[in-house]
């Protein structure tokens, strides 16, 4: 594609700092702010009631106010004491979507290195992207010092995504994605960020969807400006969680330079969620789980054909009963 001036240098410029994710999306200035909900005040039938089963975002404030992390995290010499050393590679950019542009200009070095040089703040940006925790592996420490919810209590297993990863930072964000399948809460245990989110029932989302998670915007596109996205944003300071539903686009960026600490915390959805045939996304999950042929491919049209007597069942029922 042949490019004006003026586009290579906004592509040149862009690196997912300020406003620079937002602004690709038409009327970005008319977002709504995300419904605020008090972790004081939540019990895990009214989350389930009003957010999970709805799978409506919301921020709850306060969700991890009381976890030991937000202190302990702050300081070199936890890091260096709770985890063992290893080599890994860091980024001096964003999280991209696209995979060989988030391999670029890679840095291989070791964990203990990585976190010095991010308390040191060395780098504009450095990027300790989507590091798991699990009970068995070097961050295993973590997770006495981020132990539990108030609202949330005997989750099933996330069927994707690892139950926790953490995300360590100066200055990155997280280009426009989703996830197609899992619940997750956003958790801040240090820095503060910016979240804005849309609909999976946005009309034209294929092709929004599209066009921001193959990262177009850094080829000079530009998305048709009278398509209508309704964006809501999240100001996710520390110590709130937010609840992003499956399927939902969301961008992410830092709204400070401090060391950021970000836990994603995902379970399981409810299967009726998976039932919603009217949401572009859940067709293609289904779609891509039944071919190609593949160890899925048998059962898949009875777990679409269930979820979605389930979804149906719930609507019918006005998705007043708790379930999971
Ligand atoms: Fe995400």
């Amino acid at each position: 594609m042949e490019r004006n001036i003026s586009e290579s240098n906004a592509i040149s410029n862009f690196n997912g700092v300020g406003d620079d994710l937002f602004n690709i999306i038409p009327n970005i200035e008319k977002a709504r702010n995300i419904s605020v909900v008090d972790a004081k005040e939540l019990i895990k039938s009214e989350f389930y009631k009003n957010w999970v089963s709805k799978n409506k975002p919301c921020l709850i404030k306060n969700a991890i106010k009381h976890w030991p992390a937000i202190q302990k995290f702050r300081n070199l010499d936890y890091w260096l004491s709770a985890c063992d050393n290893f080599d890994m590679s860091v980024y001096p950019h964003m999280n991209h979507m696209v995979k060989n542009r988030h391999k670029a200009d890679l840095i291989e070095t070791t964990f203990y290195d990585a976190v010095k040089r991010l308390f040191k703040n060395q780098d504009f940006i450095l990027n300790l992207s989507r590091n798991e925790i699990s009970e068995t592996n070097q961050f295993s420490k973590l997770i006495k010092e981020m132990p539990d919810f108030s609202f949330l209590s005997n989750e099933l297993k996330p069927r994707g995504y690892p139950h926790r990863r953490f995300f360590m930072y100066r200055r990155a964000s997280t280009a426009w994605h989703y996830h197609n399948m899992d619940e997750t809460l956003m958790c801040q245990v240090n820095g503060s960020k910016k979240v804005a989110l849309f609909s999976p029932k946005t009309k034209r989302v294929k092709e929004i969807s599209n066009y921001l998670t193959k990262e177009r915007y850094l080829e000079g596109e530009t998305l048709d400006p009278n398509i209508t996205v309704d964006p809501i944003i999240a100001y996710v300071e520390e110590g709130d969680a937010l609840y992003i539903p499956p399927y939902w686009l969301h961008g992410v960026a830092p709204v400070d330079g401090e060391i950021g600490f970000t836990l994603a915390y995902c379970w399981g959805s409810p299967i009726h969620i998976l039932g919603d045939f009217s949401n572009y996304f859940v067709r293609k999950f289904h779609k891509n789980r039944f071919l190609p042929l593949n160890r899925h491919t048998f059962t898949t049209p009875f777990v679409s054909l269930y979820a979605a007597v389930l979804h149906t069942f719930y609507k019918l029922k006005g998705e007043e009963k708790t379930y999971r």
